[in-house]
């Protein structure tokens, strides 16, 4: 049972707000798939994955969150796309893929969902045996500012109209238990965020090199905001 099983309904209205990451992904993949498929772990309904198809780029779709992936499957089908998507249920450690793709994404934080170092490279290790080399590993993270901390710790805050989401910060472990409540469902569940030289150093030691360090999906250099999108490749 996934945490997001219970919000599968909801995570698109609660979402709906985020679109500032889709252009770039779909961009990522339309010039890196290189004629075949791309896999996306955390691939959930699709906000991504869906467009990702729409542009041509068949996807291989991997969730823990069987419901997730039913609606992903879903907007598929009224996308008209559903036969460019291969969604598999399964974890971000250990993704059921057994394909060699040139590109391999976890768009929108996925990876805050590993709670130790020990998680973070067994998927990022992961993420490497899914790619050819030269391919590329694809994926955002957040770290909250100072400001973000103050703004919303604690407070139940209407995101979208009737979908309350509200942020329990803990600077010591930086972990940020995220709640969110609708008609149609509510969770909570725990990300865990790291510092950019800890994910650069996550990324080398699985084997990674490093080639692009963004600070938003515009590509500007990353230059200490709180959103980082990392590019990385295996080596030849
Ligand atoms: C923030 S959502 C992102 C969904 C989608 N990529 C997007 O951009 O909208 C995180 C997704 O990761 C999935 N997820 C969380 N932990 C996971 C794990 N350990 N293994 C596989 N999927 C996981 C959740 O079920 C959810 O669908």
């Amino acid at each position: 049972m996934s945490l997001y099983d219970a919000i599968a309904e909801l995570y698109d209205p609660w979402s709906r707000g985020v679109t500032e990451d889709v252009s770039f992904y779909v961009e990522e993949a339309v010039a890196r798939a290189n004629g075949g498929a791309i896999v996306e772990l955390g691939v959930g309904t699709g906000r991504i994955a869906v467009p990702t198809a729409g542009a041509g780029v068949p996807v291989i779709g991997v969730d823990s969150s069987p419901r997730m992936l039913e609606v992903c499957r879903r907007y598929a089908e009224e996308a008209g796309v559903a036969e460019l998507l291969d969604l598999r249920v399964g974890e971000l450690e250990a993704p059921p893929v057994d394909e060699r793709v040139a590109l391999v994404t976890c768009p929108f934080r996925s990876y805050l969902h590993l709670l130790d170092d020990a998680a973070r490279e067994r998927a990022l290790r992961a993420a490497r045996d899914l790619l050819v080399a030269g391919g590329r590993l694809v994926f955002d993270v957040f770290a909250p500012s100072a400001g973000d901390i103050e703004d919303t710790h604690g407070r139940w805050l209407e995101r979208e109209p009737g979908i309350f989401e509200r942020a329990d910060w803990d600077e010591h472990e930086r972990t940020l238990t995220l709640s969110v409540r609708g008609e149609s469902g509510s969770t909570s569940f725990v990300l865990a965020w790291l510092s950019n030289d800890e994910w650069r150093r996550l990324l080398e030691r699985a084997g990674f090199h490093v080639i692009g360090c963004y600070g938003w999906f515009d590509r500007r250099p990353y230059s200490g905001g709180e959103d980082t999108v990392w590019v990385a490749r295996r080596p030849v």
